[in-house]
């Protein structure tokens, strides 16, 4: 009880400290995406035993996006093993954009599965694995983690794949290259779907606390991902989560994290707290300002960082 006090506090008092702080420009390559509050901010702290704090507009749902990408990434790992998923997808940092079309000199893989190319990979991989089924397959996992139903947002979802172009463009270049099987289209088609899964902070704390408990949701106590597998998940959120901002990130906050351009961010202090943010204003690599600005005071407050 003390500790939710002290929590609620801590949250209430970062929050207030970046409400009025409106740097950053909301994405609008996904046309659907311009639509957002610039005024919306909200964020929750999930513990590892089951405490939740939130402050702000904590409960307005955006699509998850490209934080979306660990979760797909463990559920590769479980279904096919490090091996079989590390001929198709790399572990190394790109330092590009998270759009980009580079992939790996010799072996034509995408660097790692954070960037768009690495994403699309896992994506249909678990297509390979799970065909008409992977959609909900994806929907069942998350919302397992988040401890509710989750829903997606059809219109996110509809826009994205209009004007997807760069995607499809990566997409083909992995097919030309023997990294997808030819179903590209179908694996196209339920990554724009998982990227429009929609949560709240609420969900999105509760799911980097699932994985801050090894696998386990503290809320619901229900076992979500293996737990030799959240190592891996974690590891590369810690290396390539915040895109080119990844080291700085990790030299900063020092924590695993994982950000998304509707401007969500989830951060996992490991086998202690799950922490969430949302607000649609991004930086120039297109992560949220207030969630960076937020998280790297509670973890100077909190001496989070792993060293
Ligand atoms: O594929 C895309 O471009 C988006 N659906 C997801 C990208 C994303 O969230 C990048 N985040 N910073």
């Amino acid at each position: 009880m003390k500790e939710q006090v002290w929590l609620q506090e801590l949250i209430d008092h970062l929050h207030s400290k970046h409400a009025s702080n409106f740097e950053g420009e909301i994405a609008t390559y996904i046309p659907e995406l311009s639509k957002a509050d610039p005024a919306h901010f909200g964020a929750a702290f999930v513990t590892s035993n089951g405490s939740i704090v939130e402050a702000g507009t904590a409960d307005v749902c955006f699509t998850i996006q490209s934080i979306s990408k660990p979760l797909t990434y463990g559920m590769a790992l479980e279904a096919f093993g490090e091996d079989e998923v590390a001929k198709y997808v790399g572990v190394e940092p790109s330092g590009d954009a998270f759009n980009s079309i580079e992939l790996e000199k010799l072996s034509n893989r995408p660097f790692n599965p954070m960037v768009n190319a690495g994403a699309i990979t896992v994506t249909a991989m678990l297509y390979q694995k799970y065909g008409d089924n992977t959609f909900h397959e994806i929907m069942s996992r998350f919302s397992a983690a988040a401890g509710r139903q989750l829903e997606f947002d059809e219109d996110v979802y509809r826009s994205e794949s209009r004007t997807g172009h760069r995607n499809r463009a990566i997409a083909y270049l992995l097919l030309n290259f023997g990294m997808v099987p030819d179903q590209v289209e179908a694996a196209l088609d339920i990554y724009f779907k998982q990227c429009s899964i929609l949560v709240n902070c609420r969900d999105l704390a509760t799911i980097a606390a699932t994985l801050s408990n090894l696998g386990k949701n503290p809320v619901t106590q229900t076992e979500v991902f293996d737990i030799d597998r959240v190592k891996d998940m974690l590891s590369i959120m810690f290396t390539c989560g915040m895109y080119d901002y990844s080291g700085q990130w990790a030299y900063r906050v020092g924590v695993p994290a994982k950000s998304g351009v509707s401007g969500g961010v989830m951060s996992v202090v490991n086998r202690q707290l799950g922490i969430a943010t949302y607000s649609p204003l991004l930086d120039s690599k297109g992560n949220s300002c207030r969630g960076i600005r937020l998280c790297t005071d509670l973890a100077q407050e909190l001496g989070l960082h792993v060293f």
